[in-house]
């Protein structure tokens, strides 16, 4: 195969280093034309890094980057797509208040003679790209409007609209379900019969053997392995990306659970245009249980979460915590009664990228350690720090920023952060989003241990492997209604027609 596919880029001998940390050592990486190149490794390995250097966003200590065999050295991001290398980031870098035509343009617009924006094209090319994209999006919207999956697919558009010679997508589907994935498959394909080069980063082990015609295994700034796709399997990349047989998930274990500690009654939230996101929505966690909630995109699931944290003053409906009604209409009112929301969007909801890993962690709990607990600035430190031993944040400082953490490790910072209040009822919209497999499973054990602890938890999510294996109860959405309840054991088939009425029966339940 390897004869098949010429070396379009390659990196000899590359080392970067960061303040704290050495995020690639010595690392010899070739970039094959015409082919799906995929990279793999857990949280903090060195993948982003890997493809910031090669797209000119980060700058190479030591080592060269070949371009057609010949040295160069990309400045910036710019100089980079001069050289046709288009990016797709792993956390979304789009304008919520410009159109999607705009978010799609912005930086290389269309013009009539260099001067005047031609957005008659520039919207052509935006309903083309969302065609080829299978979206039924409208390219006049607000990109703020959409949800942060179809968010995703701008962002993809965005760098189809560059026509680039190699193309990196780096965590492209983690907010896609699983249908939108097929499609940027069937792109994926098309591009590489035109001669594309692609560099796919996953944490979706299955995706990656999938698509991938070559692999290469990154474990602390160090390539593990690097091969042709033929014959890989999990096991293998399991084995080079932490050096262990492969991480099961922690299977539910019996457990008694307690009384009922929450209950949502009648939630609604109505869409601007008519009709319901969230359509007369009822459900009941008890203590000690995990409740998942699946379904399809679009389904009204995150909507829900963010009606019960108060984000949507037009929803109606009543909640009760332990049975005494909840009357806070405000997020912090709402988070004082017990309530923590992981939300989706790390970047957008979760996250304050310029504060350091410590302020992020303790920021929803500040007034714990200042007025209920008395504690100091020392003990709040410390209390970070039990946090990100517990959650194996890997990090070189708690002082450091946020946003100098890789993808994973800021998501485990906000799953820390919900933590830190000490709520007792614990939403979680796809907590595994761009997590690798080892702190997966640490996640999924923690959820396990906190529930043992008698919290209650309600999780989102659209993998159905993920839904099966941890819930105690499961719960399925469509159109904004509850159309499914299955016990723990239910079988796949089932939770999936549920999450599907268009396809069989309407209305039940
Ligand atoms: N701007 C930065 N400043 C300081 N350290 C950084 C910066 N960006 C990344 N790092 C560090 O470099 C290492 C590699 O990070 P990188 O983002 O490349 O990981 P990754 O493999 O993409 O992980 P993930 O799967 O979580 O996205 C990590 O230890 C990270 O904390
Ligand atoms: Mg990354």
């Amino acid at each position: 195969m390897s004869d098949l596919h010429l070396v379009g880029l390659s990196i000899r001998n590359g080392s970067k280093i960061y303040p704290g940390t050495q995020a690639l050592k010595n690392v010899d990486f070739d970039l094959r034309m015409g082919a799906v190149n995929v990279l793999v490794g857990e949280n903090g390995a060195g993948k982003s890094t890997l493809m910031k250097v090669i797209s000119g966003v980060e700058q190479l200590n030591g080592g060269t980057i070949e371009l057609d065999g010949k040295v160069v050295a990309f400045a910036d991001r710019t100089e980079a797509a001069r050289h046709g290398v288009g990016i797709v980031f792993q956390e979304l870098n789009l304008f919520p208040n410009l159109t999607v035509t705009e978010n799609i343009f912005v930086g290389h617009e269309k013009t009539f003679g260099g001067i005047h924006i031609d957005s008659v094209a520039q919207t052509a090319t935006a309903r083309a790209l969302m065609k080829r994209l299978e979206q039924d999006i409208d390219p006049d919207m607000p990109l703020g409007n959409l949800r942060i999956g179809q968010q995703q697919i701008v962002e993809i558009a965005k760098a189809l609209a560059e026509n680039a010679r190699i193309l990196i997508l780096d965590e492209p589907t983690s907010a896609l379900s699983a249908t939108e994935v097929d499609v940027l498959f069937r792109v994926i394909g098309d591009l590489k019969r035109q001669g594309v080069g692609i560099v796919y980063i996953s944490h979706r082990l299955e995706e990656l053997i999938r698509i991938g015609d070559y692999i290469t295994v990154l474990r602390d700034g160090v390539i593990t392995g690097s091969r042709s796709m033929e014959g890989v399997d999990i096991p293998w990349i399991v084995a080079n990306m932490i050096g262990t047989a492969s991480k099961e998930f922690p299977k539910t274990v019996e457990h008694t659970l307690g009384d009922e500690v929450f209950r949502v009654e009648n939630v609604c939230l109505p869409r601007p245009a008519g009709g319901y996101s969230v359509d007369h929505m009822s459900l009941s966690v008890r203590a000690g249980e995990i409740v998942g909630l699946y379904g399809l995109m679009g389904a009204g699931r995150s909507e829900l979460l963010e009606c019960i944290m108060a984000q949507h003053p037009n929803s109606s409906g009543k909640l009760f915590i332990g049975g005494a009604p909840v009357r806070e209409k405000s997020v912090s009112g709402r988070i004082k009664r017990g309530l923590a929301l992981i939300p989706e969007d790390r970047k957008r909801d979760g996250l304050v990228q310029i504060m350091t890993i410590r302020e992020n962690l303790t920021l929803s709990s500040l007034k714990d350690f200042t007025r209920i607990f008395h504690l100091s600035l020392k003990e709040e430190a410390g209390k970070a720090a039990e946090f990100v031993k517990r959650l194996a944040i890997k990090i070189a400082s708690l002082e450091h920023p946020v946003s100098s953490l890789s993808g994973g490790n800021q998501q485990k910072v906000v799953i820390g952060k919900a933590l830190m209040t000490q709520p007792r009822i614990l939403l979680m919209d796809e907590p595994s989003r761009g997590i690798d497999i080892g702190a997966k499973a640490e996640i999924f054990r923690t959820m396990r241990r906190l529930a043992g602890d008698g919290l209650g938890i309600l999780f989102v999510t659209s993998d159905l492997d993920e839904v099966l294996a941890l819930s105690d109860r499961i719960l399925v959405m469509a159109n904004g209604r509850l159309t499914g309840s299955f016990p723990a054991g239910a079988n796949a088939a089932d939770v999936v027609s549920a999450a599907t009425p268009n396809l069989n029966r309407v209305d039940t339940l």
